[in-house]
C-alpha cells in the first residue's frame, strides 16, 4: 500500500508457512500480509475531534497468513491466545460482537461484506509482535491486516481501507475511537512521521531530525477505567461543541476551535468541560508547532512541546496514571532526554521518549532499574523507528 516497496519475509514471518501448514494442513493459495502498530508522538486525544496527530507506524506488526478454505469456512487462528474460531464466511454480515478477540477480525469482515465485498471461505494464521494493551495499537493492526488478507489481493483505496477498519471498531467493536491508528497502519512510511488532518484526512510526512531517539517505554499495565474514561472524554468533548456552539454557530467539532476563541468561551463551559477542551485545544496546537520544530531541528523546543502534552493529558485531560507518570518523571531526569509523554489512549500503556541516540543505552538502563524498584515490574522497551505501512509480504 501506500507505494511502498513489499516487505520480504524475515524475522517475524520466519516460518510462517510452516506454522500455517501445521495449523491447516495445507498450505496452497497462501498469502501473507502486514500491518504494523504505531506510536503517537504527539496529537493525543484529538482525532475523534477531528484535530491533527502526529504518529509514526512501527515495525511492531501484526502478520496474517491466509489461504482460501475452500469449505466456506472462515478459521481465525490467533498464535498469541493459541485459539482457533470458526464462522460461516457467508454469513457474516450477520455477526455480532461477542466480547472476544476474534471481534476485530470479524468486525472488518463485517464491514467489508457491508462494502460490498463477498468474503469467501479462508484460513487465516495471525502472529503479531505489537505487545497487546500497551498503546501501540495492536487493535489498528489486526484491524487492517484483517482486512488486507481477506480481500486476498482485491484492490481497495488505501484511505477506504483505514475508514472502513476505524468502522469495524467504532461499530463492531464499540469502541468509539478515531482515525488515527488505522490511518498510520495504512499509509505509514519509513524514515518518517505521519501528520494527519483528521478531519481533511489527508497527511504530509514529516522527516524526523537526526542524532534522536525515540523510545517507548511499557508500564506493563492497562487499567481497567481506560475503556469507560476514553467514551467519556469523547462525550465531554461532544459538551463542549454544544456549548460553545450557542455562541458560534459554525463550530461544528473542537477542531473549529483555536486558541483565541477557546479563550473567550471557557468561563461559559462547566469546569471539567473547559479543561478537557482546554486539552484539545492547545494539543491542536501542540502539534502544528512540533511538526515546524522538527523540520527546522529545534530539539529543545520539541521536547518541551512532548512534556507540556504529557502535563495537560495528566491534569486538564485526566488520563495518565501513577505508573505513567512516574516513567515520565523519571525519564525527564535522566541526562539526555528532551522530553516524555504518555503515548495512545492512557490509563496504562507506554511512554515515548525523545532522546539523543547516544544516551539511548543509558537510559534503558536507568529507567528499567527505577521502574521495577517502584512497581516491581520489568518494563518493556522498543526503539520506535519509523516503518512503512501495511501491505503484502512477498
Ligand atoms: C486510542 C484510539 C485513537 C486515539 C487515541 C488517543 O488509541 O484508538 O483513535 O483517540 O486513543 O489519542
Amino acid at each position: 500500500m501506500a507505494g511502498e516497496p513489499p516487505r520480504t519475509m524475515s524475522g517475524a514471518t520466519a516460518g510462517i508457512g510452516e506454522a500455517f501448514r501445521r495449523q491447516y494442513g495445507t498450505a496452497e493459495g497462501l498469502r501473507v500480509f502486514r500491518a504494523p502498530g504505531r506510536v503517537n508522538l504527539i496529537g493525543e486525544h484529538t482525532d475523534y475531534t477531528l484535530g491533527f496527530v502526529m504518529p509514526m507506524a512501527l515495525d511492531l506488526a501484526t502478520y496474517i497468513a491466509a489461504a482460501p478454505s475452500g469449505d466456506g469456512r472462515l478459521r481465525l487462528y490467533s498464535e498469541i491466545h493459541d485459539e482457533v474460531r470458526e464462522f460461516e464466511a457467508a454469513l457474516i454480515i450477520q455477526a455480532v460482537r461477542e466480547g472476544h478477540w476474534t471481534d476485530y477480525p470479524v468486525g472488518v469482515a463485517h464491514q467489508l461484506a457491508r462494502a460490498g465485498f463477498k468474503i469467501e471461505g479462508a484460513n487465516l494464521l495471525i502472529r503479531s509482535t505489537v505487545p497487546e494493551g500497551s498503546g501501540l495499537s495492536s487493535s489498528a493492526a489486526l484491524e487492517v491486516s484483517s482486512a488486507l488478507a481477506l480481500l486476498h489481493g482485491r484492490e481497495i483505496p488505501p484511505l477506504d481501507l483505514a475508514r472502513l477498519c476505524q468502522r469495524a471498531e467504532v461499530d463492531f467493536v464499540k469502541m468509539p475511537c478515531g482515525i488515527m491508528d488505522q490511518y498510520v497502519s495504512v499509509f505509514g512510511r519509513d524514515h518518517a512521521a505521519v501528520e494527519i488532518d483528521c478531519r481533511s484526512l489527508e497527511h504530509r510526512y514529516v522527516p524526523l531530525p537526526e542524532g534522536v531517539a525515540f523510545l517507548a517505554v511499557n508500564t506493563m499495565v492497562k487499567h481497567a477505567l481506560g475503556a469507560s474514561a476514553y467514551r467519556e472524554r469523547v462525550q465531554e468533548c461532544a459538551t463542549a461543541v454544544a456549548e460553545i456552539r450557542r455562541r458560534f454557530s459554525d463550530v461544528e467539532s473542537l477542531r473549529d476551535v483555536n486558541v483565541a476563541l477557546f479563550e473567550s468561551v471557557k468561563s461559559a463551559l462547566p469546569p471539567v468541560v473547559a479543561r478537557r477542551a482546554h486539552h484539545v485545544v492547545h494539543e491542536n496546537d501542540r502539534v502544528n508547532r512540533f511538526v515546524v520544530a522538527s523540520e527546522q531541528a529545534q530539539l529543545d523546543l520539541m521536547g518541551r512541546l512532548l512534556v507540556e502534552s504529557h502535563r495537560s493529558l495528566q491534569h486538564d485531560y485526566e488520563v495518565s496514571c501513577a505508573e505513567l507518570d512516574f516513567l515520565v518523571d523519571t525519564a525527564l531526569d535522566i541526562e539526555g532526554v528532551y522530553g516524555s509523554r504518555m503515548t495512545g489512549g492512557g490509563f496504562g500503556g507506554c511512554t515515548v521518549t525523545m532522546l539523543e541516540t547516544g544516551a539511548v543505552a543509558r537510559f534503558r538502563d536507568a529507567i528499567s532499574r527505577a521502574y521495577e524498584k517502584q512497581f516491581q515490574i520489568t518494563p518493556q522497551i522498543y526503539d520506535c523507528k519509523p516503518s512503512a505501512g501495511a501491505g503484502e509480504v512477498s
